[in-house]
Formats: C-alpha cells, sequence, structure tokens
C-alpha cells in the first residue's frame, strides 16, 4: 500500500488567451472549478494504475471539501485519514495561458494538518511500502513523517514542491527525492546534473517536455520526454510521481519506472486539468507500443 500525506485543493482554473500586465485587466475565455491538490492529483494517478492507496489530510467543512473527499473516494482511496478542520479548503488559482499555467495555492484546511494525526494514524501508515509527500502541508508534520518513518524503515518519496521550506538534512531520510529543474536548483543552489550526481538513484528531476533525468552512479541517465498534443500541463508533474511510485512499488528497475512515469505524464497533458489525464496503465502500455 501507498500512503499519501498531502494537500487537497479545488483548482480554480482560467484559460486566457492574453496574459495580463501588472495594472491591466484582461477578458479570458473559461472558467473551471476542477478537483486538484498535489497529494490528491499523485494519489489518483497512483490509484488510477492499480496501486492501493490511503490518504492522510485535511479539508474544511463547506463545499469544497465535501466535493473532494467524495472525488478521492470515487477513485476508491481510503479517506479515513481525511480530517475536516476549522479552516477553509486549500484552493489553488491557475492562470492557464498557451497551455501552460501559474499557479498560486492558498492551503487553508491543509496548514491544519498535524503531527497528533499523523499519531493516530500511524498504525495504518506503518503498514505502507511507500510514503509520499509535498510540500503543500505544514513543514512540521513532513520532517516529523520523516523521522517515524526512518524508524520504522519506510520508503519515503518526496516531492518538494513548492520548494520553500525544504531541509537539507532531510536528504538522508528519503528513498526518492522529485523537484522539476527550477525547484532542484532553487534547494541545492547548484546545477541539476551535478545535485543528481551527488545523490545517485535518489533525485529524479523532472524536466517538463524534455523528460526526466537522475544519476546512477556512475552516469547521467536522461529519459527523453514523449511528444505529446499539450492541452494543459497542469498536474503532469504530479501524475510523474503517483506513476513513479506505482511502478516502484511494483519492483520495477528505477530506470524501468522513469521511463514509465515519464510516459504517464506525457499522456496526462492531453487533457484539461490536474486529474483529467491521468492515464490506466493500458494506456500507458499502449503508448509504449507506439
Ligand atoms: O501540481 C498541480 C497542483 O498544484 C494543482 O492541482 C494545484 O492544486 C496545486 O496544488
Amino acid at each position: 500500500m501507498i500512503t499519501v500525506i498531502g494537500s487537497i485543493n479545488m483548482d480554480l482554473a482560467v484559460v486566457m488567451d492574453t496574459f495580463p500586465k501588472q495594472g491591466e485587466t484582461v477578458l479570458g475565455q473559461e472558467f473551471s472549478t476542477i478537483p486538484g491538490g498535489k497529494g490528491a492529483n499523485q494519489a489518483i494517478a497512483s490509484v488510477k494504475l492499480g496501486s492501493d492507496v490511503q490518504f492522510i489530510g485535511c479539508v474544511g467543512k463547506d463545499r469544497f471539501g465535501e466535493q473532494l473527499t467524495n472525488n478521492l473516494q470515487h477513485y476508491q482511496i481510503d479517506i479515513t485519514g481525511i480530517h475536516q478542520v476549522d479552516a477553509p479548503t486549500g484552493v489553488a488559482n491557475i492562470l492557464i495561458h498557451k497551455h501552460d499555467n501559474r499557479i498560486v495555492v492558498i492551503p487553508g484546511a491543509n496548514a491544519a494538518l498535524t503531527t497528533q494525526q499523523i499519531d493516530a494514524h500511524w498504525h495504518k501508515i506503518a503498514q505502507s511500502k511507500l510514503v509520499i509527500m509535498q510540500l503543500e502541508i505544514s513543514e512540521a508534520v513532513v520532517a516529523y513523517v520523516l523521522d517515524k518513518c526512518k524508524q520504522a524503515k519506510i520508503k519515503v518519496l518526496l516531492n518538494p514542491a513548492p520548494a520553500q521550506h525544504f531541509s537539507l538534512d532531510w536528504m538522508e531520510h528519503l528513498a526518492y527525492m522529485t523537484p522539476n529543474e527550477s525547484e532542484c536548483e532553487q534547494i541545492f543552489q547548484k546545477p541539476y546534473e551535478q545535485v543528481v550526481a551527488m545523490y545517485p538513484n535518489k533525485v529524479i528531476v523532472t524536466l517538463g517536455s524534455k523528460g526526466a533525468c537522475y544519476h546512477d552512479g556512475q552516469k547521467l541517465v536522461a529519459i527523453e520526454g514523449y511528444k505529446a498534443d499539450v492541452v494543459d500541463t497542469t498536474g503532469a508533474g504530479d501524475t510523474f510521481n503517483g506513476a513513479l511510485a506505482h511502478a516502484l512499488m511494483n519492483e520495477s528497475s528505477l530506470a524501468d519506472a522513469v521511463y514509465f512515469a515519464n510516459i504517464a505524464a506525457s499522456l496526462s497533458v492531453e487533457k484539461f486539468g490536474a486529474q483529467g489525464g491521468m492515464p490506466t496503465v493500458a494506456e500507458v502500455q499502449q503508448r509504449m507500443k507506439q
């Protein structure tokens, strides 16, 4: 089983032809309210591929919280670790321009997840083969989970997004870390090629349409991006993480898992919304044959 400890957001997505300058008002083309949040997205990416997933996180006692919890349940994710708290459900304002996005997250209820709640669910978390986290929940909770997982010898995959509040001390606790290129440079203050060499088989850097890369201890391994008909890149990184976790938990080698995750991410960008294009295993296998 995979446990995702992370964020649940409602994505408020606006598609626009013209990106406004500072102080300018423009007319947009479309507005959608769709499920998102890096934690929820990664959980759904894994479960759609066939993994068994439980979720630990918080939503508000509001309409968004109810809709987003139902959405996770609809995908057969174990939601018994989701708490309703006295804060508004997290939201993400997403501006989509020329198929690319800019996102502002208001964590709301996500920030209310506590170490006490982790303790309350520890008996179930302790059964995981892998714990996945991102950085849309509190830094104290991430640090606490890393310590507990280290003691219990449970592998952790950390997607350090957004790249704030990352502590370099965490590196020794991680089995896998999956920054994108800019997150990697922001955290380590070094080019990503140097970082992957410092952490062989551990740091996997996603490079958008250029694919992903890691170091195998002897050489840099670059896995090329798969050409996709891009509609919306929101959630591509989350699909990569969920698919990577799924493949690794099904005994794939790191090389095969990164290849699989790369294909899954390429499929995800061909539909609208963070979760809209997340593929099944059959869809990934189909694309591998193309
Ligand atoms: O990675 C994409 C996600 O980032 C969006 O769904 C949004 O909610 C933010 O968390």
